[in-house]
């Protein structure tokens, strides 16, 4: 008799010898007992000690649903911005009293663990970056990724790390550029905290499509602005920005630390100011500009782009790649267990670039 069937089919002695003799089915096993996974949880709002690295269930996909097998995230600043509970518009939508949400997370890369039946284009074990978007769910070894969230397959020369690091900072700046300012080639354009993710890429973006940079970072992260192409470097700590001789076709607070009307003045004429930064403010003066004079101001809300929009920006991402006009700038890595870590540096609000989270060994390459 086959020994398999004098014991308990999954009791630990049944493992070890199914082990022994090759038949351990691992799918089996999660599919009769549901499968466990590590995940960073959010247990409430306030600091980085609000997270803790617990075991949870991993997601059950539907018919048009894809598994991802996490092999590096990020921690943005949406996500600090979400853990502290500190911004009301957040709360509205992560929950007023405390988050709906408990696992963070947007942007990530990793393999293809399994897809529902409805999924063609995909099979397990492919590499793709993704986005989870109001999903969530990344800061964990498997994410579900919907109908709505972007995902594609990932260059073999883009490590895991800058995979990760694309889609949050990558989409925002391309869509403020390329939608809310429809910056053209020639244009003159500043850039405030262009050594931020958003910033970052928004300075690599603006001179793929031609524009002339300014940008203003502090003079700590003059070198790394430069070398992403910026055509002239301003230090906002020893230089006032409303005081600056030039004038600008498009001025992008990627970092949202700027009024409208402290630097209107720097405008041309039909010039557009925009803001990541959601305030009653911009509300304000985007209304009004929107009905008088001929400088604009705006914000936008790139995560409520459609899946089109989001699709459309990655594989433009992906171009400006493989063209060498974009890399993704990263800062600092932690593992999914330092996760904390990363959060208290990114609520510094002094990060360069991506802080990349690596959620499994072979997501550090
Ligand atoms: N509206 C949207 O759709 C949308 C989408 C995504 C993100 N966002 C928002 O965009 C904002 C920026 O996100 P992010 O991830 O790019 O930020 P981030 O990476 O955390 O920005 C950090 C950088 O900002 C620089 N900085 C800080 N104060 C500055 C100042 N006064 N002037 C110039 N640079 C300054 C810092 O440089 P120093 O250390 O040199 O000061 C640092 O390098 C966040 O508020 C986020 O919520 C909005």
């Amino acid at each position: 008799m086959d020994n398999k069937f004098l014991v308990i089919p999954y009791s630990p002695f049944s493992i070890v010898m199914q082990l022994l003799e090759g038949s351990f089915d691992k799918r089996a096993l999660e599919q009769n007992y549901g499968a466990c996974m590590k995940a960073a949880i959010l247990t409430g709002y306030g600091g980085a000690d609000k997270i803790e690295i617990r075991d949870l269930e991993k997601p059950a996909i539907g018919d048009n649903e894809i598994l991802i097998r996490t092999a590096a995230t990020t921690v943005t600043q949406v996500d600090n911005i979400f853990r502290s509970g500190d911004h009301l518009f957040a709360r509205m939508a992560t929950g007023v009293i405390k988050p709906k949400i408990s696992v963070m997370g947007t942007e990530l890369a990793g393999w293809v663990e399994s897809v529902g039946k409805d999924i063609t284009g995909f099979k397990p074990g492919e590499a793709v970056i993704a986005d989870s978007g109001t999903n969530y769910g990344a800061h964990a070894e498997y994410v579900k990724i919907t109908p709505e969230d972007p995902v594609t397959l990932k260059p073999e020369n883009m490590s895991f790390p800058e995979a990760a690091a694309l889609s949050y900072g990558g989409l925002t700046a391309l869509s403020f550029l390329q939608d809310t300012a429809k910056l053209q080639a020639g244009q003159r354009m500043l850039i405030l905290g262009a050594s931020g993710s958003v910033g970052s890429f928004a300075v690599q973006i603006a001179k793929a499509i031609g524009a002339h940079v300014t940008a203003v970072a502090s003079g700590d992260n003059a070198k790394l602005v430069l070398s992403l192409g910026a055509d002239e470097f301003v230090d906002y700590r020893n230089t006032d920005i409303t005081q600056l001789k030039d004038t600008f076709d498009v001025i992008f607070d990627s970092v949202g630390k700027y009024r409208f009307g402290r630097l209107k003045p720097l405008l041309n004429d039909n010039g557009i100011f925009m803001t990541t930064d959601l305030s009653p403010n911009i509300l304000w003066n985007m209304i009004l500009t929107g009905m008088v004079g001929n400088k604009k101001a705006k914000i936008a809300f790139t995560g409520l782009n459609t899946f089109g929009q989001k699709m459309e920006g990655l594989q433009k991402l992906l171009q400006f790649y493989e063209d060498g006009k974009l890399k993704p700038v990263i800062d600092r890595t932690f593992t999914l267990d330092e996760i904390r870590k990363a959060h208290e540096y990114v609520s510094t609000g002094r990060k360069k670039g991506n802080v990349v989270v690596t959620v499994s060994e072979e997501g550090r390459v």
